[in-house]
C-alpha cells in the first residue's frame, strides 16, 4: 500500500496535538516532520524538543526529514525524541555512509533526500546502505510551492537505480503534492506521498487525505 505522510509544516503549531490527532484519525500513514535549520535551507522550525512532547500524542510513525547543515552531530537527539524515520541530506552530510550506518545501527529507518538539482546517480554507492530516498520536488524551505515538472525524470531515473541495486528501496516525494498530481506520480512507482499545504489549507482536511489516499491506491 502506498503512503501519506502529512507534513506539519502546515499545521497550527498553537493547536499541534488536535492537528496530529485529526490526521491519525483520518487514516494517515506517516507523520512528516520537517527540521530545518536556517542555514541549510532559508527557514528555522523546531527541534528535538518539540517531537519529543508530540511523542507523547500519537503511535504514528514519525518521519523525520533534516534539512540541517552536518546531521551527524543531532542523529541521537532525534532518536532520543522518538523518530522512527530519519532522512538526511545528501548535499548536507560529507560523511553520509557513517551518518547512514548510525541511524540504522539504533534501529530505525535511515532515508537520504536530494534537492531538484542533485543528479540521482549521485546516490549509486549509497542505494544499498538506505532503506529510502526522499525526492525533493520543490526547492526546500517552504510549504506551498509549485511541484517541479522535470521531477518525473528524476524518479523514472531512480527507478532504474532501485531495481538494479536495492529493490526493497522506498521512494519518497516532497513537495507540491496536491489530488490534481498525485496520481500521475503516484504511476511512477513512488511509495510514500508527504503533503503539507494540500491537507492543512483544504477546507476539510480530514477528507483531503482519505481523497488522496483513495487516488493513490486505487
Ligand atoms: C519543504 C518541506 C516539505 C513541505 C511540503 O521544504 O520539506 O515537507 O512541508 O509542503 P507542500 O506539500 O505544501 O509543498
Ligand atoms: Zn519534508
Amino acid at each position: 500500500m502506498k503512503k501519506i505522510a502529512p507534513s506539519i509544516l502546515s499545521a497550527d503549531f498553537s493547536n499541534l496535538k488536535d492537528d496530529i490527532l485529526m490526521v491519525e484519525n483520518a487514516g494517515a500513514d506517516y507523520l512528516h516532520i520537517d527540521v530545518m535549520d536556517g542555514m541549510f535551507v532559508p527557514n528555522i522550525t523546531f527541534g528535538p524538543p518539540i517531537i519529543k512532547s508530540i511523542r507523547k500524542v500519537t503511535k504514528m510513525i514519525f518521519d523525520v526529514h533534516l534539512m540541517i547543515e552536518k546531521p551527524e552531530r543531532y542523529i541521537d537527539d532525534f532518536i532520543d525524541a522518538g523518530a522512527d524515520i530519519i532522512t538526511v541530506h545528501y548535499e548536507a552530510s560529507s560523511h553520509l555512509n557513517s551518518t547512514i550506518e548510525h541511524i540504522k545501527s539504533k534501529g530505525i529507518k535511515a532515508g537520504v533526500s536530494i534537492n531538484p538539482a542533485t543528479s540521482v546517480f549521485l546516490l549509486k554507492e549509497i542505494i544499498r546502505e538506505v532503506d529510502l530516498v526522499l525526492i525533493m520536488s520543490v526547492n526546500p524551505g517552504f510549504g506551498g510551492q509549485s511541484y517541479i515538472k522535470n521531477t518525473k525524470y528524476k524518479i523514472e531515473d531512480l527507478i532504474k537505480l532501485k531495481n538494479k541495486y536495492n529493490p526493497e528501496l522506498l521512494i519518497e516525494i516532497d513537495g507540491g503534492i496536491k489530488s490534481t498530481n498525485i496520481f500521475e506520480i503516484s504511476k511512477l512507482g513512488v511509495d510514500i506521498f508527504v503533503a503539507g499545504s494540500e491537507i492543512f489549507k483544504a477546507e476539510n482536511p480530514s477528507e483531503k487525505i482519505k481523497e488522496l489516499k483513495n487516488i493513490i491506491n486505487g
